[in-house]
């Protein structure tokens, strides 16, 4: 590989270049990235209509000591759907813990020792009331409880209850319970657990914003409707996600049914989560919002201007002044600055339906009228053709088998480049070569990674799909972070992405392999390390083939040696491709770091069989 090494030379990539991309899909947000505990906090999953099914709530007693019904007395106008529980024994004759309700939440909760969880909920009771509020692990061994109760005065009226437990012991797979001994009808609605330690106090699980900002992801996918994906679209149109569902009070929320990926989601995390996210990892935000085309109904063109309007509103909440009509709401919010919303997409993989075009153009004309800053993307493909609408990007998705996607690596040098730009905002390599997340998916992905960065002066952003999966709801694989109430894990592909992280605002260098082999592909970039400020030359190299190849590293136009002290090895390889991370084994397939002693502008280097291996030398 002969580099093109010298001062100035090169091309800058843009700075928006490696991002992500996040989906309400196996429960990544709710059950995952939103660290609520409570799973159908507001009893509404089972529908509008009494009686309601409040799974995955389950009733502690049986008949004789107490009776659990729906009805529609919430003092939510919303989400209507209140829990009534009419207890029919005392404290002589109830059994030992009370009677009431628990919520397993997202296959169990994580509580852990010397930890403090914020439980609210609001009640009202025929009388006093007394509620004992516990957190009990599954070997039925309560791990934090406090009792909280109304007197007369304040009993008859919807009240807001809140208290903090902190755990005694660590379960990572308790419920919580809400129980009682006092003979009475009373109400529950909107019940919610926390733990009080999530990223700024924001409500994101902590590990797994950590998973995300180790990407160093410079944008941020997701459905505002909330979201990104066939998520955005939902099944039909009535199951979409709308974002002003998903904005203010969380009790206020009305929550959807998920009905692409088949389940129930209270919301918590909506369109100002989403933002905010985005805010906090460091990333613009990129919102996809529905454009009237679910994925079995659409709107017609001619009856498309409400949906206009929702995401113009929707651009006005996240940047609006907090004087605006939506930009107060998201000031009332906590967050009177405006985000700093960018890009927005048109829909999401709808190109050719028949409503698409159409519907585009309204919501091309009037966002650019009101905000001609804005970036817009369509999802029709310009990779291989001109594209007849306008937009400033092109929305590419590509899920393939891995030898193809090894040799996507140069889809995009020969497309058009006068056009919009190109956003692959969706990649992966599924099915058999990639099972649950394999070696060999990894080495593909980093070839066609490769050819992007070749190609960044059309392909300007790229996110790899889909984010998450808590692995007790797999609807989609492989994924990139696995997890489930209180562990995780990086795929090879999630590995392989840290490779990358730096490529953003780097400067693409020229550079020219010379090989016999099909199966190797290389490329290097300079970038500026922000942890020591130094700069570095990161030459990245992937051998696809089962044998072991040698490479020859010549740059040119470094006047200085390379410095040995600061220079490092990173390979991300496996004695078998089809080897993956584990809960047991979450390091089994991860970048292994060596000091690079051997430094220098000429320099060879083995790859070995399956590998991709990254080099950073210190200038
Ligand atoms: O990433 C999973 C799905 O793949 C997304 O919902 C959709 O956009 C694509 O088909």
């Amino acid at each position: 590989l002969v580099v093109d090494g010298s001062k100035g030379s090169g091309r800058q990539i843009p700075d928006t270049f490696f991002g992500a991309f996040f989906e309400e899909i196996n429960h990544a947000g709710a059950g995952g990235l939103w660290a609520e505990m409570v799973r159908n906090r507001g009893f509404e999953a089972g529908g509008a209509n009494v009686p309601s099914n409040i799974y995955p709530w389950t009733i502690i007693g049986d008949e004789s000591s107490i009776l659990v019904s729906t009805d529609r007395t919430s003092c939510f106008e919303r989400n209507k759907i209140a829990l009534r529980m009419e207890v029919l024994c005392n404290a002589k004759s109830c059994p030992n813990n009370g009677v009431g309700i628990s919520n397993p939440g997202f296959w169990g909760m994580n509580i852990e020792e010397g930890k403090t969880y914020r439980v609210i909920f609001h009640a009202r009771a025929l009388g006093p009331f007394d509620l004992k509020v516990s957190l009990v692990g599954d070997d039925g061994v309560s791990v934090a409880s406090t009792q909280v109760g109304r007197d007369g005065s304040y009993a008859y009226k919807w009240t807001r209850m809140e208290t903090t437990l902190e755990a005694n012991a660590t379960n990572h797979n308790s419920s919580l319970q809400i129980t009682t001994n006092h003979r009475g009808v009373i109400w529950l609605d909107q019940v919610s657990a926390m733990p009080l330690d999530t990223h700024k106090g924001h409500g994101f699980r902590k590990d797994l914003f950590q998973m995300v900002a180790n990407l160093k992801p410079k944008f941020f996918r997701f459905p505002g409707i909330f979201l990104s994906g066939c998520y955005v679209e939902g099944g039909y149109l009535r199951n979409a996600f709308r974002w002003k569902d998903s904005v203010g009070a969380w009790e206020e929320r009305a929550g959807h049914f998920n009905d692409v990926w088949h389940y129930w989601t209270d919301d918590g995390f909506g369109f100002f989560e989403g933002l905010q996210f985005a805010e906090d990892v460091g990333a613009l935000p990129v919102w996809v919002f529905n454009n009237g085309i679910g994925l079995h109904d659409a709107v017609d063109t001619s009856a498309v201007l409400p949906f206009v309007q929702e995401a113009l509103d929707g651009i006005e909440f996240a940047r609006g002044s907090p004087d605006s009509t939506w930009g107060s709401v998201r000031a009332s919010m906590g967050h009177p600055q405006p985000f700093d919303l960018r890009f927005v997409a048109i829909g999401n993989e709808e190109c050719g339906m028949p409503n698409y075009l159409g519907n585009y153009l309204k919501f091309y004309a009037a966002i650019k009228r009101s905000y001609p800053d804005i970036q817009i993307i369509t999802n029709c493909d310009g990779s291989g053709q001109n594209l007849d609408m306008p937009a400033d990007f092109y929305d590419f998705h590509i899920y393939t088998n891995a030898e193809d996607m090894f040799y996507k690596n140069t889809k995009f040098d020969a497309a058009p480049r006068s056009g919009p730009k190109a956003f692959v905002s969706e990649y992966a390599v599924w099915k058999d070569d990639a099972r649950d997340g394999t070696l060999l998916s990894a080495v593909a992905e980093a070839a066609f990674l490769i050819g992007l960065e070749r190609n960044s002066d059309l392909v300007h952003m790229v996110s790899y799909a889909p984010l998450f999966v808590n692995n007790n709801d797999r609807m989609w694989t492989p994924d990139a972070i696995v997890f489930n109430s209180h562990q995780h894990y990086g795929t090879p592909s999630y590995w392989n992405q840290q490779l990358f992280s730096e490529s953003s605002g780097a400067t693409w260098l020229n550079s020219t392999l010379q090989t016999s082999s099909t199966k190797l592909v290389a490329s290097a970039i300079e970038f500026n390390n922000s942890e020591d400020n130094k700069t570095y030359i990161r030459i990245k190299a992937v051998n696809f083939g089962d044998d072991p190849e040698n490479l020859k590293i010549s740059i040119n136009g470094l006047t200085s040696n390379v410095q040995k002290s600061g220079s490092k090895m990173m390979v991300l390889t496996a004695p078998n491709v089809m080897e993956e991370n584990s809960f047991s084994e979450p390091n089994k397939i991860v970048p292994q770091h060596t000091l690079l002693l051997n430094a220098n502008k000429d320099m060879d280097v083995t790859l070995p069989p399956y590998s991709v291996t990254s080099l950073d030398l210190l200038r």
